[in-house]
């Protein structure tokens, strides 16, 4: 554990997972003054959080006294971790990455009294296959994709963390994009391929911005509960990457509907919940 001298008086605040979004959080709320304690699962890591987390714990959520330690006088945990990004992983490396970690974090919560919030990134792809049919925070879940499952057994977890001090906040995220995601250099890099499915699956994204943006909303407003953070846009797959492919004079992608699709959503993910609660989202619409 590498830990730097406290450079403020202000809130103290862990990051579980400090990849993509994680790292994006941890700059903006230590810019912000917050005392910020960020985990990573490797040691060649931490000279890359150095500048942006006053404290850097190397561990993964399988060990519970790693993860004690994380929350150990924190008031508020974000928890952003995801399987190895760069590459498609199995079902099983997707539980061993969410559920020991969410079975940890309500363990180690128990025997915490500063924890005040935990704010959990979960994904819209839960909603799974609606026929493109519209989908709300009550909508039922997907229980038919093993990774769906998993996804939802480790809401479950976490939205059954039963202390009336700590409100549990879940954030159902879009498919992510931003610097270094961009959507055009992603899906322009597929011209001329042809992708599993028919492309006629809905899909939603969410702009990094929104994603640290959201966040800290739902952090200063101290709200609880299950909200979607996806953009205004409803698009297919298929109208998304046609949309991009003739924007930049690009063959066009082609679909192979006699194989599943890579996302497991094909819903249109409503975001009038957090738009109530008064987040006005930067990007409502995907940037392309
Ligand atoms: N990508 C998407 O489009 C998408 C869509 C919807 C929702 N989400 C959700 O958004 C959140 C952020 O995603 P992201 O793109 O920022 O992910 P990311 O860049 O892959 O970062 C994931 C983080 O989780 C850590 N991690 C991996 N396995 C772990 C384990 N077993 N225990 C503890 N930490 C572990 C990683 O550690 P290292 O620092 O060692 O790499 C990394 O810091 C995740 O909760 C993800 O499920 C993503």
């Amino acid at each position: 554990m590498i830990e730097r001298k406290q450079q403020n008086l202000g809130k103290k605040v862990s990051i579980i997972g400090c990849g993509y979004v994680g790292k994006a959080v941890a700059n903006y709320w230590y810019k912000k003054g917050y005392f910020v304690t960020g985990t990573t699962t490797r040691e060649e890591k931490i000279s890359e959080l150095e500048s942006i987390t006053n404290n850097c714990i190397v561990t993964t959520g399988e060990n519970l006294q790693g993860i004690e330690t994380v929350i150990r006088d924190q008031e508020t945990i974000l928890v952003s971790i995801a399987p190895i990004s760069d590459r498609q992983v199995d079902a099983e490396a997707y539980a061993q990455t969410y559920l020991p970690t969410a079975k940890n974090l309500v363990k180690a919560l128990e025997n915490n009294s500063t924890v005040k919030q935990v704010i959990y990134l979960s994904s819209g792809s839960v909603y799974g296959d609606k026929k493109g049919e519209w989908v709300d925070e009550t909508s039922p879940l997907d229980t038919d994709s093993e990774y769906s499952q998993i996804l939802v057994d480790a809401e479950n977890v976490i939205l059954g963390l039963n202390k009336e001090t700590i409100k549990v906040c879940l954030l159902r995220l879009g498919g992510i994009y931003g610097p270094r995601r961009e959507l055009d250099k992603r899906i322009g890099r597929l011209t001329g391929k042809t992708l599993p499915g028919s492309g006629e699956n809905w899909t939603g994204w969410i702009h990094l911005d929104d994603i640290v943006e959201g966040i800290e909303f739902v952090h200063e407003k101290g709200c609880q509960g299950v909200y979607n953070l996806v953009n205004d846009v409803k698009l297919t797959s298929k109208d998304l990457c046609n949309l991009i492919c003739d924007r930049q004079r690009l063959k066009r992608v082609s679909w192979d509907g006699s194989k599943p699709p890579f996302s497991a959503l094909n819903a249109r993910v409503d975001n009038s919940k957090i738009k109530q609660e008064g987040y006005q989202f930067i990007y409502p619409d995907t940037l392309i």
